[in-house]
């Protein structure tokens, strides 16, 4: 599918569809234009339809041989980006099964330069489908897209990598938890260029004294990794961004229940985020120095299995006492970050991770936990939340938590009771950042939907790729 800005006139455009916007209370002029009307006819009306949010009307202009999708997009006073991605995708959802081939996009024109990156990353977000396992396709025939701009072409390519890397992070992490293996997070890597990477598997585990990957694998017959991957110059301290790449999560010996455990392989959506941020890098030729590293492993029971009652030693040297081996998340991590901030001294570092049922119950699913140390970089990560649909939430950790997780035995525990279960993962993994500027984010509950809870339309059955564009947002920034 390609992207293009339309050039010359509306009016004269042969596209086979035709997006056009409406407030309730008022017509874009972009709108009027191009239909010649100036209020919504009294038949149209009589259909229901009066520019409301996420309303659409289609109909077939048989003079010009065009689809017309009207588009509401609510009333003009209560606008925002986000009611645009909705409305938007509402209208474009109908090109996922249709025959349209090509179509006009025509934007509302109140914030230009916003709406023709939204309109093209979110048609891209709408298309996508995950059929790599289906005979039958489901790939939608849109072949060709001109959006009625006055921006830059430059916006719109932008857009449509941050978009492609969405997607390629939603493949990831949708892959079965046989096929999408920390061996296939190497090859993946490895496709990728400007990257350097470097690939550390048991035998450096044991080696170097990363006892929470060593011992989070130790069951599994598929080979666990640490990868890491260097993007940029190395004359400025680098961000560091380290993603949960559980390939699957049984709970190892302290075993999940069976209903639903199919959904722990998007456990690895955290991995799958940080490949897509650095492929993204990678495209946009991004002039940043960025560190991503993925601690990847199966958790598994088995006759050679890490136990409740264990005792790991991180790589910082910090031991934990390990009450459930199903609190796997933070023992892998606490050896990632660890050995990242020795090794490569980051200004910056950042955690994505699909660490725990207690933030989804806090949050639900559409909000992420963001916990960290360091104000500024709290701020700076809410606020390029604030410019995407991927909404977080700040969750505290102060002493009452980091004493939920003292042990008796070894220097912390893994688990601090139910209560506070997300913050008490926060206050675990703030061991091992060494005082550096951290976040985490918990993205349990945002980094896959389910049938049952509703979202946009823009984020298919699945993994939704949560991640990528905010920290996008968050490395321009
Ligand atoms: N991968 C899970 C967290 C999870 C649960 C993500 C549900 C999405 C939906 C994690 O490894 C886990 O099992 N966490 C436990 C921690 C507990 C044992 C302290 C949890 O949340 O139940
Ligand atoms: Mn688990
Ligand atoms: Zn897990």
């Amino acid at each position: 599918m390609k992207i293009s800005r339309f050039e010359g006139e509306v009016s004269k455009s042969k596209a086979e569809a035709v997006i056009i916007p409406f407030y309730e209370d008022r017509i874009p002029s972009s709108s009027m234009e191009f239909l010649g009307i100036d209020r919504i006819p009294e038949s149209v009306k009589n259909t229901g339809f009066t520019g409301k949010k996420g309303q659409v009307f289609r109909a077939m202009d048989t003079t010009r041989g065009q689809m017309q999708l009207w588009t509401g997009l609510g009333k003009e006073s209560e606008y925002c980006p986000e009611t645009f991605r909705r409305s938007y995708s509402s209208a474009y959802s109908y090109f996922r099964d249709s025959k349209i081939r090509n179509c006009l996009i025509i934007l509302p024109g109140t914030d230009n330069a916003n709406e023709a990156f939204e309109a093209a990353y979110i048609l891209k977000l709408t298309l996508y489908s995950f059929d790599e396992f289906r005979s039958e396709k489901t790939s939608a025939d849109l072949k060709e897209v001109y959006i009625a701009t006055g921006e830059k072409q430059d916006i719109i390519d932008r857009a449509v990598s941050v978009a492609e890397a969405t997607n390629f992070t939603r493949n990831l992490a949708n892959l079965p938890p046989s096929r999408g293996t920390p061996s296939l997070f190497e090859e993946r890597s490895r496709e990728i260029e400007n990257l350097k990477i470097t690939v550390l598997g048991r035998d450096d585990f044991i080696r170097m004294g990363m006892g929470g990957i060593e011992g989070v694998s130790r069951a599994a017959k598929e080979p666990a990794k640490m990868i890491i991957m260097e993007y940029g110059s190395s004359d400025e301290k680098p961000i560091m961004i380290v993603g949960k790449g559980i390939t699957f999560d049984s709970g190892g010996i302290s075993i999940k229940p069976a209903d639903n455990m199919d959904e722990m392989k998007f456990d690895k959506s955290g991995a799958s985020t940080v490949l897509g941020i650095m492929k993204l890098a990678s495209d946009l030729k991004l002039k940043k120095h960025i560190i991503g590293i993925m601690p990847l492993a199966e958790n598994l029971p088995g006759g050679s299995a890490y136990k409740p009652g264990d005792i790991l030693k991180h790589y910082n040297g910090k031991t934990s006492e390990v009450l459930s081996t199903d609190a796997e998340g933070r023992l892998v991590l606490a050896d990632a970050l660890a050995y990242g901030v020795e090794k490569y001294n980051p200004a910056k570092v950042i955690d994505i991770a699909t660490l725990t049922g207690a933030c989804v119950i806090a949050l639900g699913n559409n909000i992420a936990g963001l916990m960290g140390n360091d104000r500024d970089l709290k701020e700076k990560l809410k606020k390029a939340s604030e410019r995407t649909w991927e909404k977080v939430w700040e969750m505290p950790i102060d002493d009452d938590f980091r004493n939920q997780i003292k042990s008796e035995v070894a220097d912390i525990k893994n688990i601090g009771g139910k209560e506070g279960g997300a913050e008490t993962a926060g206050a675990f993994l703030e061991n091992f950042v060494n005082g550096r500027p951290w976040v985490h984010l918990d993205i349990a509950g945002t980094a896959w939907t389910q049938a049952k809870t509703a979202k946009a339309d823009y984020l298919p059955k699945g993994a939704t790729g949560f991640g990528v564009r905010l920290l996008y947002e968050f490395l321009c920034s």
